[in-house]
């Protein structure tokens, strides 16, 4: 995707962060979390609301399609982008449309793409992204997928559009804050993917590295919201406000720096891609990696 090209206009600093949060209330806020995120608080926010609301939309229309889950998710209005140092206007749908473009071409790139038959969400949602990855090749169309969420109405939707498209999907209900990935005995060899699905950990570690290679993971591609990445950005009333809103809602820090040890202790392949993109105050990176061979 041309990035250049999505961008509407520039906008100031102040109009770009004052409509991606309430910028008062969380400079005020003491640097602490709001709220301390529960697995109560996580399936109130995504099964009860957000998709659980979408699952009753879902159900009573007569178009049942990716697209029209992905509309409802967007919404209307303008969002605003942090890129390069400046702020842009960009449409409802640039954040998923880049991060679907990123994934679907770094899954194409991967060189053992062709061994591995299996690929995993975690955190899938409702599938915007995995069942994009599935319709990208006929070659993709043809690999099992797998998607785990600790949302059911996200389970029922994704399930509901993988079989309109007749992709092979299982799903699983499961919460990564309490059980592990090891317990789920998933095929080997899978890839792992995430997107926006790891922050709601209560600490991502290597030993949640280690856990993915040795569940089967022979590779992984993600893109995340990474503090440790944000803080070294050059423009530091950017960065501080995002690690400030990612404190505040109790968003899981330090995403990179295990896969940086995991590089470094020989575990793995390692790219971590230098543009940190994302709308709002809460950019993303992608994260890929590949298991090293012994
Ligand atoms: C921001 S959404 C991203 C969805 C999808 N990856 C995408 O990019 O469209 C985060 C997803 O993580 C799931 N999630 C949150 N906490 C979780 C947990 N503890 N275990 C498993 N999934 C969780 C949510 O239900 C939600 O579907």
């Amino acid at each position: 995707m041309d990035i250049s090209s999505s961008l509407k206009e520039e906008v100031t600093p102040s109009l770009a962060l004052s409509k991606s949060c309430d910028l008062s209330k969380l400079i005020f806020a003491d640097t602490k979390p709001h709220f301390k995120k529960s697995n109560q608080s996580l399936i109130r926010e995504f099964d009860n609301d957000k998709w659980g609301k979408m699952l009753k939309l879902f159900k009573n229309c007569s178009n049942r399609k990716l697209e029209y889950l992905e509309k409802i998710e967007d919404g209307e209005e303008d969002k605003f982008v942090f890129y390069k140092n400046k702020y842009y206007r960009v449409d409802p749908s640039f954040l998923r449309k880049y991060i679907k473009s990123l994934l679907i071409k770094s899954v194409k790139r991967l060189s053992n793409i062709e061994s591995i038959d299996h690929i995993v969400e975690l955190g899938s949602g409702y599938g915007s992204k995995l069942l994009s990855i599935a319709l990208s090749s006929r070659k993709l169309s043809k690999k099992k997928y797998i998607a785990l969420d600790i949302s059911n109405s996200a389970l029922e939707l994704i399930n509901s559009l993988f079989n309109e498209k007749n992709i092979n999907l299982q799903t699983k209900l499961f919460n990564y804050r309490d059980e592990l990935i090891t317990s789920l005995k998933l095929p080997n060899p899978s890839l792992l993917i995430t997107s926006y699905g790891l922050h709601y950990k209560k600490e991502f570690t290597l030993l949640d590295i280690k856990n993915f290679i040795s569940s089967g993971f022979v590779a992984g591609i993600h893109f995340e919201p990474c503090s440790d990445l944000i803080e070294n950005l050059n423009n530091k009333l950017y960065s501080s406000l995002s690690i400030k809103y990612m404190i505040y809602n109790d968003y899981t820090l330090n995403i990179s720096s295990p896969f940086i040890k995991a590089h470094e202790e020989r575990l793995i392949n390692l790219k971590i891609s230098s543009q940190c993109l994302g709308v709002g105050l809460l950019p993303g990176n992608l994260i890929t990696w590949s298991v090293k061979k012994r």
